[in-house]
């Protein structure tokens, strides 16, 4: 595969709402400072009827939100620009398409789809039978792959037919945050985590993505998905590999996805018995949201329905590293506030010399905040100062890293900024590969069969708070407590 940066690239369902808020631009981002290759083209396609003055217009208020009216570097975007009407579902229109490619391209091509998935194998194939794929092109797909496993093995089976594995980008948005990838720059830049880094030292980890807001506009979608298939199945996992990843032997596409894929293949399944005590799904009702009243989930998808848009588990990893250790995994729309973030508890000291200071000792904890702010803050437990007349006093307090401030001189890359480069540029290690995605469908999809299969319904919790009560019972019960 050549790994020249492309000259050109497509952009399938240009008009569409990703598009408009993320893609375009995360584009101009990079046209600012000069990091697309000279030269580069950029062929919009989608179905409204628009000629490529009309898309231009269309689409500039929402570079405005990045750039200003007359900033040089909207108008270059522009002008990188073209716009093709093409109604994917005539296999004649793919000949349109092939000559609006050869004549722009000049080397590579990036091929993204933003389209619903159930698009993704055809546009392949008809990309393919138009003689468009060759070693010199990249597709990047977005999620989700498929609505469980055998969706998406058919997903990557239609693509896989035209572009081969390591041609195939599949997006995570989660990977492109400069969080997220700081994750493994505490873990393998520094000595000081990794020897505690395992079950003997920590007691219990937590992963929560939770969020404030409810579907927006996105009903019909949400409401087939559901937030295991929304965020546990992607996001949560990806934050989990890299939490409980083995160390790579390098950053690079291969090593960092071997130790990924082994971590999702260690999780021990949730079924049977088990699927009670160790899996919470929940749906909001009404409720208040920083003091503003919200409609409940049914109301905002206009009828009666039985998707999840919360989900608590407790999971294991039956492997050496961690074996024993339960990894809390909670996710939720309409949560008290937006947070992402991971909590890590270690084992209390074996043996405590300060009885006089039994009610205050508490566990080292390390926490790892990704959203809203990115922030490291290791708790510690320290002398409380005094004359001590009654035994040692002590307090908890934490070291605590503010990664706004400390970087404050550097600008904020949005996610897509970081995966149009690497996907430009022929760089796969912050993407996902096929086995991955199966691996974690078929981790949630028994889940959800559990589910139905025992009748299973969520259970309503009131918009603005943490979800329903058997969320909290599901850490209480093993003398754990979601931290909030
Ligand atoms: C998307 C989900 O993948 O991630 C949305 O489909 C969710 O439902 C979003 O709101 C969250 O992303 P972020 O970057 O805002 O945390």
């Amino acid at each position: 595969m050549s790994t020249q940066p492309a000259s050109l690239l497509v952009i399938f369902g240009a008009t569409g709402d990703l598009a408009r808020r993320m893609l375009l631009p995360a584009l101009l981002g990079l046209e600012f400072d000069g990091l697309l290759p000279t030269g580069l083209r950029i062929l919009c396609c989608a179905r409204s009827e628009l000629d490529s003055d009309g898309f231009r217009q269309m689409v500039e208020p929402s570079l405005m939100t990045v750039g200003q009216a007359d900033d040089p570097a909207v108008r270059r975007l522009l002008e990188r620009m073209e716009y093709l009407a093409i109604d994917l579902g005539e296999a004649s229109e793919f000949d349109r398409l092939a000559e609006a490619i050869r004549r722009l391209r000049d080397g590579n091509v990036l091929f993204h789809l933003s389209t619903a998935p159930s698009w993704y194998a055809a546009i392949c194939e008809g990309l393919n039978r138009s003689g468009l794929v060759d070693e010199d092109c990249r597709v990047m797909l977005e999620k989700p792959i498929g609505h469980d496993l055998s969706s998406s093995r058919e997903i990557n089976d239609g693509t896989g037919r035209a572009f081969a594995e390591d041609q195939i980008y599949r997006v995570d948005h989660y990977l492109g945050k400069d969080g997220v990838q700081n994750l493994l720059a505490l873990r393998f830049g520094n000595a000081l985590f990794e020897p505690l880094w395992n079950a003997r030292h920590i007691e219990q980890v937590q992963i929560t993505v939770a969020e404030t807001v409810g579907v927006e506009g996105r009903a019909s979608y949400y409401d087939d998905y559901g937030a295991m298939r929304d965020m546990v199945q992607n996001h949560l996992l990806q934050l989990l590999c890299l939490t409980a990843m083995e160390p790579p032997s390098q950053f690079d596409p291969a090593a960092v996805r071997n130790e990924k894929i082994k971590v999702v293949q260690s999780l021990r399944p949730i079924r049977g018995h088990d699927l009670a005590g160790h899996s919470v799904a929940g749906q909001y009702s009404a409720g208040a949201i920083d003091g503003q009243a919200v409609g409940g989930y049914a109301e905002e998808v206009g009828h009666a329905t039985g998707t999840e848009t919360f989900v608590a588990l407790r999971a294991h990893l039956d492997n050496w590293r961690w074996s024993g250790v339960p990894f809390y995994l909670r996710t939720g729309k309409r949560m008290p506030r937006r947070v992402t973030e991971i909590y890590l508890q270690l084992k209390r000291v074996p043996h405590s010399i300060f009885p006089s200071a039994a009610a205050q000792m508490q566990p080292n904890a390390l926490v790892i905040r990704l959203q809203p702010e990115e922030r490291i803050s290791l708790s510690l437990m320290n002398k409380t100062p005094g004359l001590d007349r009654n035994g040692v006093k002590l307090s908890e307090v934490a070291l605590d890293l503010d990664l706004h401030n400390a970087f404050e001189d550097k600008r904020r890359r949005s996610s897509y900024e970081r995966l149009y480069l690497d996907a430009i540029e022929g760089n796969g290690t912050l993407f996902v590969r096929r086995d991955e995605v199966e691996a974690a469908w078929h981790w949630v999809d028994e889940i959800i069969a559990g589910w139905h299969d025992s009748g299973l319904r969520p259970k309503a919790y009131p918009a603005g708070t943490w979800g329903p009560s058997s969320a909290v019972a599901l850490t209480e019960r093993h003398g754990h407590s979601w931290r909030e």
